[in-house]
């Protein structure tokens, strides 16, 4: 633990206050603000997510560390297809360079899991997924989900039409069409309920990111763009959804 704390001295004594019996398992992070970090000090937007990208290995380490199972984190949404190309063509670039950098990767007990509608991806980032996913699967620690050409209306659709299929071909009752059955077959799999959804840059919505999952998160908000997000943040996020009562429609 007195490694952990030297490491990463940002989160400081916040971090002493952190219950480790009552970590979140599943962590979901809408990575916000990389366009307005880069503005304001003169860059072109693809310097803010190539920030944003760094802050993302930083923070998963940071909760691997700390204990938290599962991170799932907002790269690319089904919507943002509708960016410049030249924007969509730098994040595609970064995705291939984060995929590729296995050094960053294997040096932490990280898993990765790329989630989202792989079709649309070209062969060259297929190829790297299938070559991270293997590199990383008996990995143990902290499971990072990295949601790309994601939308959570879409993950929903796609279960349904997998269990419509099975009903089609005989093999489901429409009675087992139930929402265990749908919770199995969303991206994020046996995984746990996302228990706390964190969005920086000061923008208070969900834009269809984990709608399965996330019926009894918790919310935790902040002005801070993504690339400026420090340790400190996400411990003071886990403090906060630690003083939270969570009752999920009981009393
Ligand atoms: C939203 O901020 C962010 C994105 C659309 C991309 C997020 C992606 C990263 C942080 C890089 C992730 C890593 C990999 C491996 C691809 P915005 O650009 O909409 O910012 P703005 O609202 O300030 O304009």
């Amino acid at each position: 633990m007195s490694r952990f704390l030297n490491r990463f001295r940002r989160a400081g004594k916040l971090l002493t206050e952190v219950d480790p019996n009552r970590l979140p398992k599943h962590v979901g992070i809408i990575m916000d603000g990389n366009g307005r970090w880069a503005k304001k000090r003169g860059l072109p937007r693809s310097a803010g997510h190539r920030a944003g990208a760094q802050v993302i290995k930083t923070i998963t380490e940071f909760a691997g560390n700390m204990g938290i199972p599962y991170i799932t984190a907002y790269a690319f949404s089904t919507e943002n297809w509708k960016r410049p190309k030249e924007e969509v063509d730098a994040l595609m670039q970064l995705l291939l360079e984060y995929l590729r950098d296995k050094e960053q990767i294997a040096g932490r007990d990280i898993k990765i899991r790329i989630i989202g509608d792989r079709s649309a991806l070209s062969d060259e980032i297929n190829a790297e997924i299938d070559a991270v996913h293997e590199y990383t699967k008996d990995r143990t620690g902290t499971t990072l989900y990295m949601a790309i050409n994601y939308g959570g209306r879409q993950e929903i659709v796609q279960a349904v039409q997998d269990l419509c299929r099975k009903a089609q071909a005989g093999s489901l009752n429409p009675d087992e069409l139930t929402e265990d059955a749908i919770s199995e077959r969303v991206y994020t799999e046996h995984v746990p309920d996302v228990d706390l959804i964190i969005r920086p840059s000061g923008e208070l919505r969900l834009s269809n990111f984990l709608l399965w999952q996330s019926a009894y998160s918790e919310f935790w908000f902040s002005d801070i763009n993504w690339p400026d997000f420090t340790t400190r943040d996400f411990t003071q996020a886990i403090l906060d959804y630690q003083n939270r009562d969570r009752r999920f429609g009981g009393r």
